[in-house]
């Protein structure tokens, strides 16, 4: 199994796109260079700054060089016309893309129950969504993830089913790790701008830092620069 994983492009059209189109191109080469290429690619939300059809029509032009399934799932700048949360098959593992967007909010909610429901296979899973069951340390992004009932639930979750080998994430546009339920959880930094690593900040900075993706095989995260 290898996944590539990207986050948070945030697409605008017109003049003020902050290069976001051009930083996601960049982002698509850098997929495209890896050898060999990854089997699939999942796009863990915010895909486009305001849920507009022309941004969601930039990012389609965008990714279309990929030759591999791209995967993508609601965050919360997000209205995405999608089949709503379910599983893919991918080079021998499932992908769960979960749904933890609540219109009109930017903090998340996770369907612990659907996701349950989800887990009955034994294959090698990956549960992705995009507000991350972590907490960052920077206040501005703790303030706006998932409950912690809802993190703690997971966590159980994550201890009784062994065939989770990572729970993937975005939103915090920063590369993080942490465990829940003895389980590794990732977050990927967005493909353009990133959020300023201020711990214990009340709120959150986006600067121009270096963009990055993520490389998902069995046993590893793989954190990837992109050149830009
Ligand atoms: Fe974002
Ligand atoms: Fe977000």
């Amino acid at each position: 199994m290898t996944i590539a994983q990207l986050s948070d492009p945030h697409i605008k059209v017109g003049p003020n796109d902050e290069g976001s189109a051009a930083a996601l191109a960049s982002a698509v080469d850098a997929v495209l260079a890896l050898t060999p290429l990854p089997a699939a690619v999942v796009v863990t939300g915010d895909l486009a700054e305001h849920a507009a059809a022309a941004e969601y029509e930039r990012f389609a032009e965008l990714v279309a060089p990929l030759p591999m399934p791209v995967h993508v799932l609601p965050g919360n700048h997000d209205d995405l016309d999608w089949p709503g949360p379910h599983s893919v098959d991918c080079d021998g593992a499932r992908v769960v893309l979960c749904d933890t967007h609540i219109p009109g909010r930017d903090d998340g909610h996770l369907e612990l129950d659907w996701l349950a429901a989800e887990l009955r296979t034994e294959t090698p899973t990956i549960v992705a969504m995009h507000h991350p069951p972590l907490l960052t340390g920077i206040g501005g992004l703790d303030a706006i993830g998932l409950p912690d009932t809802e993190k703690a639930a997971l966590a159980e979750l994550l201890a009784r089913s062994p065939q989770i080998k990572r729970v993937i994430a975005g939103h915090v546009h920063r590369t993080a790790f942490a465990s829940l339920g003895g389980c590794v959880v990732a977050t990927c930094a967005s493909t353009n701008l990133q959020a300023k690593l201020e711990i214990g900040s009340p709120g959150f900075t986006i600067v121009p830092e270096p963009p990055a993706f993520l490389v998902h095989t069995h046993d590893v995260a793989h954190v990837q620069p992109i050149q830009g």
